[in-house]
């Protein structure tokens, strides 16, 4: 999704813009643009595409203003093309915009019926126009927060002024925004993740809040112009884990990197001398909690799904799953005595961040499950249970999902010891299994070669469907949306049991179907299932960790992963289903890192 980069200095900075643009790249974008003040005017470049095309731009026409913002643009008003790219220029102001403002329609036609003038499709130009009008009767900070009061919606901004060579303004509502410290130089940022390269000194806006950068200083402010003081925040610098190595792509990297980061994740929770859990200072008392909602979007819902399974099999405790986007709009009786969880890579899901707005402002008691602890959901989260995955720069989550589901794991696990509702034994036992799992999923990631054939088989498909009961269900979803968005081939998840509620009509000759069948008390089940696809000429590829089932005739291809618990089949049986997504891509030649029209991190609603 969007992103943003300022940067105040005392040399030229139009480079670290575009090295730091690319950083943001991971996010998902079509367009890109810089604009510098040089001598006096607003020297502004944009291009439809990638970076790169934006930095062959500035070599043969270099831009050596001191003062800066760069932008990425994932179109949300008017088509990915050069005009509606960011930055959005009159010939006082420049403007980039994460976001959106959702009153732009109303705000543009009294524009016009004044007779102003807009060059794009984009919301983000009624900002360029607004800040220039009051220009011409304040100063830059009171033109700005005159034009944040007309706004509704969401934004983080990055604003800098031809009359003002010296400053950038940034302002937060909904979309995030960092602010970063050097010598002699002060960035704006999207993520801090961008400006790591130049800092790891991090103050965070909070919603409201603007902020005026120069070279020298930072000066912030709250919602009523009143000045304020941030903590700065020392950011750690996982650089390492963000570069590709000899890998083809982010995501195989991250693949392959499994072993180590559900290593380290396991390690910073399980005391393995103790044989316990290190997981304290939980929110509520875990003997008084009455119900557990889990929330999260995409991948990370589909961890909240296969959490509902772990902990009504651990514990006595409700469970209760919803997307974030859907949570956030129901009316919803909120009790003291449940916890919320939001499960999030980023961290800056706008639907999950505002789901948890909603459960503060009732006063429950929240936790967050996140990969990047410096995010807003982690800062405005009671309780953050770090996943300790690294940088997931490939756009489709695999290495973090196996982060949540471990993390998620050890909390219901966790939860049925402080309680008492799971034996002594059964507790190390399943301890153990977790110290074991880093390699057994080395072991799976071995069986590459096999998935690469299996692969082969979907290139022509027209569609396919993913199967699976119990937690294998939401294994199943997970298959498939990670098929669907790397290869943009059709795919469905759905509960085995439910195929002949509809889906069966799907099935014909030759369409593949993904049966997960691990040893668990859904398997004969499931194989049932399975007959009822092949009766109907499916084309079937088993997954499963039984060691002696019948991998019969029927059945176009089977895959073994080794069996270590019921409860973690799950995250075994994910390994297979992420190979195979990337090397489907891989043979339609298609964008692994970066699929059409997603964005990482999805800032706005
Ligand atoms: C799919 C994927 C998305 C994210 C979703 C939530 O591969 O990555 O479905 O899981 O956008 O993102 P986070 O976890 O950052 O809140």
């Amino acid at each position: 999704m969007c992103g943003i980069i300022g940067i105040a200095s005392y040399k030229p900075v139009s480079v670290n813009i575009i090295n730091s643009l690319k950083k943001l790249e991971y996010r998902g974008y079509d367009s890109a643009g810089i604009a510098t003040i040089k001598k006096d005017l607003i020297d502004e470049k944009k291009c439809s595409g990638r970076v790169d095309e934006l930095e062959k731009i500035l070599f043969k026409t270099p831009s050596d203003g001191n003062i800066g913002i760069g932008h990425v643009r994932w179109a949300t008003h008017g088509i990915p093309n050069l005009i509606n790219a960011h930055p959005h220029s009159s010939e006082s102001v420049s403007v980039v915009h994460n976001g959106i403002i959702e009153n732009s329609d109303e705000l543009k036609k009294n524009l016009l019926s004044k007779g102003l003038k807009f060059k794009s499709q984009t919301d983000t130009e009624v900002i360029t126009i607004l800040i220039t009008e009051e220009l011409k009767k304040n100063k830059p900070l009171v033109s700005v927060f005159k034009t944040l009061n007309k706004l509704k919606g969401s934004f983080a901004l990055g604003i800098i002024f031809k009359d003002f060579p010296n400053i950038i303004i940034g302002a937060r509502r909904g979309s995030p925004l960092a602010v970063g410290y050097s010598n002699k130089e002060n960035y704006l940022g999207s993520d801090s993740y961008a400006l790591k390269s130049m800092t790891n000194k991090i103050s965070y806006l909070d919603d409201g809040e603007l902020c005026v950068l120069s070279k020298n200083e930072v000066s912030f402010y709250d919602f009523s112009m009143k000045k304020i003081n941030k903590k700065v925040h020392i950011v750690s610098n996982d650089e390492n884990m963000a570069e590709k190595g000899d890998y083809k792509n982010f995501m195989s990297k991250e693949i392959f990197e499994q072993p180590i980061t559900v290593k380290k994740c396991v390690n910073e929770y399980i005391d393995n001398l103790k044989k316990d859990i290190n997981i304290f200072n939980f929110p509520i008392d875990p003997r008084e909690i009455k119900k557990i909602y889990l929330i999260g979007c995409g991948t990370a819902y589909h961890s909240c799904l296969v959490t509902k399974y772990w902990i009504e099999e651990l514990t006595n405790i409700d469970v209760e799953t919803d997307i974030a986007s859907e949570f956030r709009y129901r009316n919803l009786k909120f009790d003291k005595k449940n916890l919320y969880i939001f499960v999030s890579q980023s961290g800056e899901t706008a639907d999950t961040a505002a789901a948890l707005d909603i459960c503060k402002k009732n006063n429950v008691k929240t936790c967050s499950v996140i990969n990047v602890i410096e995010s807003t959901i982690a800062r405005n989260s009671d309780w953050v249970l770090p996943i300790h995955a690294g940088p997931e720069i490939g756009v489709a989550s695999t290495k973090a999902f196996l982060g949540q589901l471990i993390v998620l794991y050890i909390l219901s696990l966790k939860l049925a010891s402080v309680r008492g509702e799971i034996t002594k034994d059964i507790y190390i036992k399943n301890i153990q299994n977790l110290i074991t799992l880093p390699e057994t999923i080395k072991s799976i990631l071995k069986l590459e070669s096999k998935i690469q054939m299996m692969a082969k088989e979907f290139i022509n498909a027209r569609g396919t469907m993913f199967l699976g009961r119990g937690s294998s269900f939401p294994i199943a979803l997970e298959g498939a949306l990670k098929l669907k968005e790397l290869s943009y081939l059709h795919a469905e998840g759905y509960p085995a049991g439910e195929m002949k509620h509809g889906p069966l009509a799907l099935i014909e000759e030759g369409l593949p179907v993904i049966v997960i069948a691990p040893k668990d008390k859904y398997y004969e089940k499931t194989l049932s299932n399975m007959q009822e696809v092949i009766s109907r000429g499916g084309k079937i590829f088993l997954l499963t960790d039984n060691k002696k089932d019948a991998l019969s005739e029927n059945i176009r291809f089977g895959l073994r992963v080794p069996h270590l618990d019921n409860l973690l089949s799950g995250i075994l049986l994910t390994v297979p289903l992420q190979l195979l997504a990337y090397h489907v891509a891989l043979l339609k030649n298609c964008d692994i890192d970066k699929p059409r029209n997603l964005a990482k991190s999805v800032t706005v609603e």
